[in-house]
C-alpha cells in the first residue's frame, strides 16, 4: 500500500499551476456520450477517477486516447447501454452515466452506487427526476439499475435538494428528450457552468447554469464535434491555500478563477493570511500562527465547500483559539479527526459539529487516509508537525490529486511516495 512520509515544519514557497478540476472533468466525460462523435478534452488532470471513468467509456464502445492531459473521445463507437456494475462501486460518480446513455439510446443499466466513505449518498433525486421524463426505472437485482423509456419527455423538475449530481444528470438526460426541461433549486457549482459550456459548444441549449434553474431546449438530433478545456479545481487551489496558511508559507496560484473561490479566500483572510488576487493568479502568505474562525458552516455553492471542510479542520487544528466547523452536507464526514488527535489535535465531534481547539504544534504521527479530502487534511498537517509522519492508504488521494507530492515538493515541502 502505497503511502507519503512527510517531514514537518517547511514554509511552503513558490508558483503552483492548478490542473483541471476533477469534478467538473467526470460528468463531461459522461457528456461525449452523447453526440456519437469527437470529443477533445484538454486541461484534464490525470486523476484515478478519471481513469475509470475512461475505463468504463471504453467499456460501452467509446474509442479513447489520454495523453499530456488531453483526452480524446469518439463517441460514435457506443455499442453497449450497459456500465458495469463493479465501477459502481469503484466511483460513485459512475451514476452520471445514466442520463447520458438514457437519453441517446432509451435504455441504460448502470450499478448502484451506494454509498461511500463519508455516508449513504443516495440517488433517489436523481431517479425521481428521470421517472418524471417518463423512465421506468428498476432493480434488475440488488445494486443494479435498469432504466427505459421509449422517449424521454422533458419536464418541469423541482429539485427538494440542489443536488450536483441529479442536477448533471437531469441535464444530460434532457438533450434527446422532447421538449424543454427546467431545473429549479438547480446546484450552482461552477462545475455545472463548465458541463453548460460544454453542451452549448455540442449544440445543446442550455442556459442558467451558476443560477437555480437551468433551461435545456431538448430534441435535439444531430450534435456536433466539441474541443473543450476544463476549468481549475477550485478544492485542490484551496487545498494548496491552505498548505501555505498551515505552514506559514508564500505561495502563487497560477491558472485559477479567483470568484470561483470566494467562500475559500474569505475563511482564509479571516484566519490571517493575506491574500492578493490579479485576474487568474492569486497569492497567499500565512501567518506565524493562524487564528481561529469563531465558526464555518459547508453549504452548497457560493456558500463554504464541503469538500474544503477537512482541510479548514486541519489549519484550525494549529490555530490559536477554538474554532467550530459545522458539516451541513455529508452525514460522516470528519473520519480525518481520528487521526488528527493522533497527532495531538484538540478536536471533539458532536454529531455534524466540530468544536476544534488550536494547539501550538501538531506531532508527526503514523496516520491513515479514509477518505480523498480527509486524507489531503493529513498531508497538510504533517506538512505542520514536528518531525515525521507517515500518511498510508493514500489511493484515497490520488483519487482527486493529481501525484501531490510532485506539486508539494515543487514549493519545498519534504514529501515522498514509498510504494
Ligand atoms: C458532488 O457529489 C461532488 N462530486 C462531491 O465532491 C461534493 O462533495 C458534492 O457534489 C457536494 O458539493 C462530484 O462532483 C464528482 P450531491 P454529489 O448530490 O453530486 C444528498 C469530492 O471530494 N443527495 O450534491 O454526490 C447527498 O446525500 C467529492 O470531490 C440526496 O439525498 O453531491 C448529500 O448529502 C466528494 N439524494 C447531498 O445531497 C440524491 O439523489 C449533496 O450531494 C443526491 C444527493
Amino acid at each position: 500500500m502505497s503511502k507519503l512520509v512527510i517531514t514537518g515544519g517547511q514554509k511552503l514557497k513558490g508558483d503552483l499551476v492548478v490542473d483541471g478540476s476533477k469534478n467538473a472533468v467526470l460528468p463531461i466525460l459522461a457528456a461525449t456520450v452523447l453526440n456519437g462523435g469527437l470529443n477533445v478534452i484538454k486541461n484534464c488532470p490525470g486523476l484515478k477517477d478519471v481513469h475509470i471513468m475512461i475505463e468504463i467509456l471504453k467499456k460501452i464502445g467509446c474509442k479513447v486516447k489520454f495523453e499530456d492531459n488531453t483526452v480524446i473521445i469518439d463517441s460514435s463507437t457506443v455499442n453497449s447501454t450497459v456500465v458495469p456494475e463493479e465501477y459502481a462501486v469503484e466511483m460513485r460518480s459512475s451514476i452520471i452515466f445514466l442520463g447520458p446513455i438514457l437519453s441517446r439510446f432509451g435504455r441504460a443499466t448502470v450499478g448502484h452506487p451506494g454509498g461511500c466513505d463519508i455516508g449513504p449518498r443516495p440517488i433517489d433525486l436523481h431517479l425521481k427526476a428521470l421517472k418524471k421524463m417518463g423512465t421506468r426505472i428498476q432493480d434488475i437485482q440488488s445494486g443494479v439499475i435498469f432504466s427505459e423509456a421509449e422517449k424521454l419527455k422533458g419536464a418541469d423538475i423541482q429539485l427538494d435538494y440542489p443536488s450536483v449530481g441529479a442536477t448533471e444528470n437531469i441535464m444530460l438526460a434532457a438533450v434527446y428528450a422532447e421538449g424543454d426541461t427546467y431545473i429549479r433549486n438547480a446546484a450552482k457549482e461552477p462545475e455545472i457552468i463548465d458541463l453548460q459550456n460544454f453542451l452549448n459548444k455540442m449544440g445543446v441549449k442550455v442556459s442558467g447554469a451558476g443560477t437555480s434553474v437551468i433551461h435545456i431546449v431538448g430534441g435535439n438530433t444531430k450534435l456536433n464535434d466539441v474541443e473543450h478545456a476544463i476549468i481549475f479545481d477550485r478544492i485542490v487551489a484551496g487545498t494548496y491555500m491552505a498548505a501555505a496558511g498551515i505552514t506559514g508559507g508564500s505561495v502563487t496560484l497560477k491558472n485559477i478563477i479567483p470568484e470561483h473561490i470566494n467562500a475559500i479566500i474569505s475563511n482564509m483572510r479571516e484566519c490571517g493570511c493575506r491574500i492578493n488576487v490579479k485576474k487568474s493568479e492569486l497569492h497567499i502568505s500565512g501567518p506565524a500562527r493562524p487564528k481561529a474562525i469563531d465558526i464555518i458552516r459547508t453549504l452548497p455553492y457560493p456558500g463554504f465547500p464541503t469538500d474544503m471542510q477537512a482541510q479548514m479542520v486541519a489549519l484550525m487544528s494549529v490555530a490559536r483559539g477554538t474554532s467550530i466547523i459545522v458539516e451541513t452536507i455529508f452525514e460522516n464526514r470528519f473520519m480525518h479527526v481520528e487521526e488528527l488527535l493522533r497527532m495531538g489535535a484538540d478536536i471533539k465531534l458532536e454529531g455534524r459539529l466540530a468544536v476544534i481547539k488550536g494547539v501550538k504544534r501538531l506531532t508527526g504521527a503514523n496516520v491513515a487516509a479514509r477518505d480523498l479530502r480527509g486524507g489531503a487534511a493529513l498531508v497538510l498537517a504533517g506538512l505542520a508537525a514536528e518531525g515525521e509522519t507517515t500518511v498510508n492508504d493514500i489511493k484515497h488521494i490520488d483519487r482527486g490529486y493529481e501525484i501531490i507530492e510532485k506539486k508539494l515538493a515543487q514549493i519545498g515541502a519534504l514529501i515522498r511516495r514509498e510504494v
